[in-house]
């Protein structure tokens, strides 16, 4: 795809290609989300060394600017920079400056007069990580860590790792993501992801109050019955409820709630005998899935965080590579040019 000044990828990749920033899977094609997914294997063995540490981004300094709570994202974030031998500053938007009044803009300025090379980005407000990237100096490396509703890019990357191991391809799967897709920035890129990389079916499970009203403009089909949704499925992906998003009354109650779209294992054996259970965390019990279903054979949740570091340590590595192809590629043209 060739990048323009009205695509999201003329901010995020470089004129060749390459990464320079992670802020959206939008326009990202199959062979650079593969090469994601390939990267990220071949940091898994990194993970499984008892010195868990290689030298790409030995002298780097990454920021996480977490604005918004995170446990899994931001612990996962912290680890991959700290394996790619990085430098890891974590700010705790909180107790910051921010909370003085100081303005998004002046607190970056401070970040990157402290000589930064990369944020790692999480907000409220979908588009920020967006922003930062327009206006941050050259050089330094914006990877969006979960944004508003918008986009989790980091996420959907996992949790495509997840099931390229359990199911060997992508090609004939059929998958379903249950629950409250009106509020989840997970969905959105799981459902652009899937598309890309070639699913056969993709279905959203779901009340008609916790869907968007452009859901299947997504690349999805809708289901508002859980059993019939279940049918043959290889994989099923629950959501969180996101009640610290919802506005007024979008659910009855949280038990018929889980009656109707709880993962319990009475639903479960509705699905392909071998299909994996999913859940992004964090999860709540009893609300969306049933323990036994959370902690039994098909689930791969724990997987999901594990090659959360993998996924990372590929997309930091990846874009700080696009960044310094971006920096030589200046120098060669302005030497060409005679200015340098
Ligand atoms: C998700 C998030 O924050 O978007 N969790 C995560 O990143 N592990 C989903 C959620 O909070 O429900």
């Amino acid at each position: 795809m060739t990048a323009n000044a009205a695509s999201p990828n003329h901010l995020q990749l470089t004129r060749d290609g390459q990464l320079r920033h992670f802020l959206t899977l939008d326009g990202l094609g199959r062979d650079l989300l593969t090469d994601i997914l390939d990267t990220a294997d071949s940091f898994i063995e990194v993970g499984e060394r008892s010195i868990k540490k290689v030298p790409l981004l030995r002298g780097r300094t990454v920021v996480n600017l977490f604005f918004e709570s995170s446990t899994r994202t931001r612990s996962t974030f912290e680890l991959a920079a700290k394996r790619l031998s990085a430098d890891v500053l974590n700010l705790d938007i909180n107790t910051s400056a921010t909370s003085k009044g100081e303005s998004l803009s002046d607190t970056l300025l401070n970040l990157e007069a402290m000589a930064s090379d990369m944020f790692v980005v999480r907000h409220a407000q979908s588009g920020a990580p967006h922003f930062i990237a327009e206006s941050v100096t050259p050089g330094v490396a914006i990877i969006n860590a979960g944004d508003g509703r918008h986009a989790h890019p980091t996420q959907a990357m996992l949790d495509m790792l997840t099931i390229r191991q359990h199911k060997g391809a992508f090609e004939g799967l059929k998958v379903a993501i249950v629950g409250d897709i009106l509020h989840s920035r997970v969905a959105r890129s799981q459902i652009r992801a899937l598309n890309e990389l070639g699913a056969e079916q993709i279905r959203v499970i779901a009340p008609g109050t916790l869907l968007p009203s452009d859901v299947e403009s997504l690349g999805c089909t809708v289901e508002y019955d859980m059993a019939r949704g279940m049918k043959d499925l290889d994989v099923v992906i629950m959501l969180r409820l996101q009640k610290e998003r919802m506005e007024g009354a979008l659910l009855p109650s949280e038990r018929e709630f889980y009656r109707l779209y709880g993962l319990s294992q009475d639903k479960l054996a509705l699905a392909h005998p071998e299909c994996i259970v999913m859940h992004p965390g964090p999860i709540n019990r009893g609300v969306e899935i049933e323990s036994a279903v959370a902690d039994g054979p098909q689930s791969v949740i724990l997987n999901q965080v594990t090659n959360g570091i993998a996924i990372r340590m590929a997309v930091m590595s990846m874009a700080m590579g696009g960044q310094v192809a971006d920096r030589q590629q200046k120098l060669t043209e302005l030497t060409e040019r005679g200015l340098a």
